[in-house]
């Protein structure tokens, strides 16, 4: 099969959340399975030309944008056996950072649908499957749905849902700046445009990244809106569960650790972690049990019940370290509470790859509170690294996290499944309990350890997927 990625961010190149990690690694295994796939993201100008070798320009085409028309250049690399394609307008479409205010984005990202459209349309290669992640590219759908359906006729489209918090709602004005009917879906107001909604009623197939949270947005407490509209679309809903890069996280060759380990041989865990203490000047303890978290501090993430949850967890002698920006709020409460708690918890308020890698490899648990989570890629880590996962039992968290205490023998961490901070603390102190017998916990880490989260299982399901789309594209 042909298929075709479209996505605001991609990792390596440009990443701010889960999203690029997804973007950038399902493309490779696909290809891996034998398709041929191309991935077309934005030429942000943080992206690093030199260190990609991304060539300055590429073919170049007039792009349709209200009623004039825009210049867009489309410099490529061939990476892993993918084809990234960098659409480039450095008037309307690159900007510093990958997200900016949504009415300022509906336009850059609308502009951006609309130049993967023409340059898919062009093509003498024209994909099978189209397939668009969250509502940056969600117009590319209603592209392949209207304006392109006749070039694009062979092309199934799938919508794949990372984040139902955000869709992208913005005035209907920019329908007309990127040549799309105005035609309303259910959910939108007049005047208003909801990009996500309208991949979600347009595309042949949609899906999100977790079996539970396919589930869980048919309801009002998940839906964000929307369950209405994807209750319509049960049928064509799917649930794939990520995989991660596991190349790229494993402790077996991890250059940015102090200690390589495996499953088998765990030893240089300890060094990781006594480098970690070292590193940010926590008192070094090989038996002082150390919690990570890596991730934005917005209330996604479970920041709000964490934040009271802290103290306590600290009280019992453990110690937290914490990499992630957020909120200034919050920001600003955590700068007290590392003052207060020095030595004992390590803020960052930065994003830095290696650091995180250092933290999943000397940290003994991993804390995902999450408010909802639709897949969650930090639980993924952690257990490759032999680090226990404590999470909240929502989307993809309550798909792998299995709590160890309910079933001893195929548990691989701790659950909990009320929004408070006592059920956050409780199951803490459960895994602490635990994290005191040695042997045990040795084996618990090997189980954890030995998982298998790469992506081979799911992009085989994707697959699957695609197939089921073109085939509803033939019936219809
Ligand atoms: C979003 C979700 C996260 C998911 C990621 C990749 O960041 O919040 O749960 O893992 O997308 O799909």
């Amino acid at each position: 099969m042909r298929i075709a990625f479209a996505a605001a961010e991609v990792a390596p190149y440009a990443k701010v959340g889960g999203l690029a990690d997804v973007a950038g690694s399902l493309p490779q295994a696909l290809a891996a399975l034998g398709h041929e796939v191309s991935v077309h993201l934005p030429l942000h100008r943080s992206i690093d030309r030199a260190r990609f070798g991304i060539p300055d320009d590429g073919p170049s085409r007039s792009v349709p944008y209200g009623r004039a028309r825009s210049r867009v250049s489309y410099p490529a690399i061939d990476r892993e056996g993918v084809r990234t394609v960098f659409v480039r307008s450095d008037r309307r479409i690159g900007r510093d950072t990958v997200y900016g205010p949504v009415e300022v984005d509906a336009k850059r990202y609308g502009l951006f649908s609309r130049a993967v459209a023409e340059d898919l349309a062009a093509s003498d290669r024209r994909p099978d499957v189209v397939h668009a992640h969250d509502w940056h590219s969600a117009l590319l759908v209603s592209m392949v749905a209207g304006p392109y359906r006749r070039t694009l006729r062979g092309s199934a489209t799938v919508f794949t849902i990372h984040n139902l918090a955000y869709q992208g709602k913005t005035s209907a004005e920019v329908l007309d700046l990127v040549g799309l009917p105005r035609r309303r879906v259910a959910v939108e107001s007049r005047g208003e445009l909801n990009p996500m909604a309208r991949a979600i009623a347009a595309a042949d197939v949609v899906s999100t990244v977790s079996d539970r949270y396919a589930r869980e947005i048919l309801t009002k407490e998940f839906g964000e809106g929307l369950e209405g509209l994807l209750a319509r679309r049960r049928d064509d809903l799917y649930g794939i569960v990520n995989g991660i890069d596991v190349e790229l996280f494993d402790p077996a060759t991890d250059r940015h650790i102090a200690a390589r380990y495996t499953a088998g041989d765990q030893s240089g865990k300890a060094a990781c972690k006594a480098a970690l203490q070292r590193e940010l000047h926590l008192a070094v303890g090989e038996r002082t049990p150390l919690f990570g978290v890596i991730g934005r501090l917005v209330e996604q993430k479970g920041i709000d019940i964490l934040t009271p949850a802290a103290p306590e967890i600290l009280a019992t002698g453990a110690q937290v370290v914490v990499l992630g920006t957020g909120h200034p709020a919050y920001e600003a409460t955590w700068r007290e509470l590392a003052a207060r708690f020095g030595g004992k918890l390590s803020l960052t308020l930065s994003f830095d790859a290696a650091l995180a890698q250092r933290i999943y490899a000397g940290a003994d648990l991993f804390l995902m509170p999450s408010r909802f989570e639709p897949c969650g890629l930090g639980q993924l880590i952690s257990l490759r690294y032999g680090t226990i996962p404590v999470a909240r039992a929502v989307g993809g968290l309550a798909d792998t996290v299995r709590d160890a205490a309910a079933d001893p023998r195929r548990g691989n961490g701790f659950s909990f499944r009320e929004y408070t901070a006592a059920a956050l603390v409780g199951a803490a102190r459960r895994a602490l309990a635990a994290y005191r017998h040695e042997a045990p916990w040795a084996a618990l880490r090997e189980r954890a350890m030995r998982e298998d989260h790469s992506w081979a299982a799911s992009a085989t399901r994707y697959v699957e997927m695609y197939e089921a789309a073109r085939a509803s594209k033939r019936a219809a």
